[in-house]
């Protein structure tokens, strides 16, 4: 396979290919994704809610994003891996956010950091790239800022909040970013926002007039049933089939019908 690095995604923009990325969190599963052959693999902060449980991406420390992006590059040979920087670790100041940065790309091998927000953290931005770490933006609902917005539901309906994610849009490819994830907008916005940058725009929930598409894995392959937005399509149902499948090892144990002769020594 030939590598994807951050110079590919721009120019599969440019020949109006559509890049494909999903979520990854470890060594078993980023070796299946990174084989079907995605593009790019994100080591996204929903390892908090995901991996463990929590009900939202504020409390994943950054330790733990190293351990999870550090499994998935064990395990992968194509994809480009996107680390994102987690809740705390960059918007204090943006010598702290290159030091953390720093120690994604040291400490777990990735190869890109995202950060979630726009002008607020220009300048966190702008440190990362001096110091040759590739950024992806990501706009719309940014779910570290949950408590702020009070709900998931679809951001920039509003004119106010539309026009604020166009000019950071255009500020994040004038800083630097090679890519920028849009969550959750009108789809109309986000193609608005795809034609005005050079840089690929990556959608979740904002249509496909965008230069990608990425979910959560655990999502796509219906592991995680209580979730359903409109934008997901499910494409197993894997809760049901995962449960059946171990609903039956329990009775062949009860049953001792496992392990059968041949299944011994
Ligand atoms: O953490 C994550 O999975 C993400 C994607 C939904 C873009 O940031
Ligand atoms: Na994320």
């Amino acid at each position: 396979y030939k590598r994807i690095t951050v110079k590919s995604l721009i120019e599969m923009k440019q020949n109006g290919e559509k890049i494909s990325m999903l979520t990854a969190y470890d060594y078993t599963m980023a070796k299946i994704v990174d084989g079907a052959g995605v593009d790019v693999i994100l080591v996204g902060d929903s390892a908090s809610n995901v991996m463990a449980g929590h009900e939202t991406t504020l409390p994943i420390t950054l330790d733990q994003m190293i351990y999870h992006a550090s499994s998935v590059i064990r395990a992968i040979s194509r994809a480009l891996v996107v680390v994102d920087l987690p809740f705390g670790s960059y918007q204090s100041d943006p010598k702290e956010a290159l030091r953390s940065a720093i120690r994604i790309m040291k400490e777990s091998g990735g190869h890109a950091v995202k950060l979630e927000g726009g002008k607020e953290i220009k300048e966190s931005i702008k440190r990362i790239l001096n110091a040759g770490i590739p950024v992806m933006g990501h706009l719309g609902l940014t779910p570290q800022s949950i408590y702020k917005f009070g709900t998931y539901t679809v951001r920039a309906k509003e004119e106010e909040e539309a026009k604020k994610l166009k000019e950071d849009a255009l500020m994040l490819e004038k800083a630097g970013c090679f890519a920028i994830v849009l969550e959750k907008i009108p789809a109309k916005l986000a193609k608005e926002v795809a034609k005005s940058v050079s840089i690929p725009v990556i959608g979740i929930g904002a249509g496909n007039g965008v230069d990608g598409q990425v979910l959560v894995v655990h999502d796509m392959l219906g592991m995680t049933h209580e979730f359903h937005p409109r934008f997901l399509r499910r494409y197993m149902n894997l809760y049901e089939e995962m449960t059946t499948s171990i609903s039956q090892y329990v009775d062949d144990v009860k049953s001792v019908n496992f392990p059968n002769d041949s299944e011994q020594y």
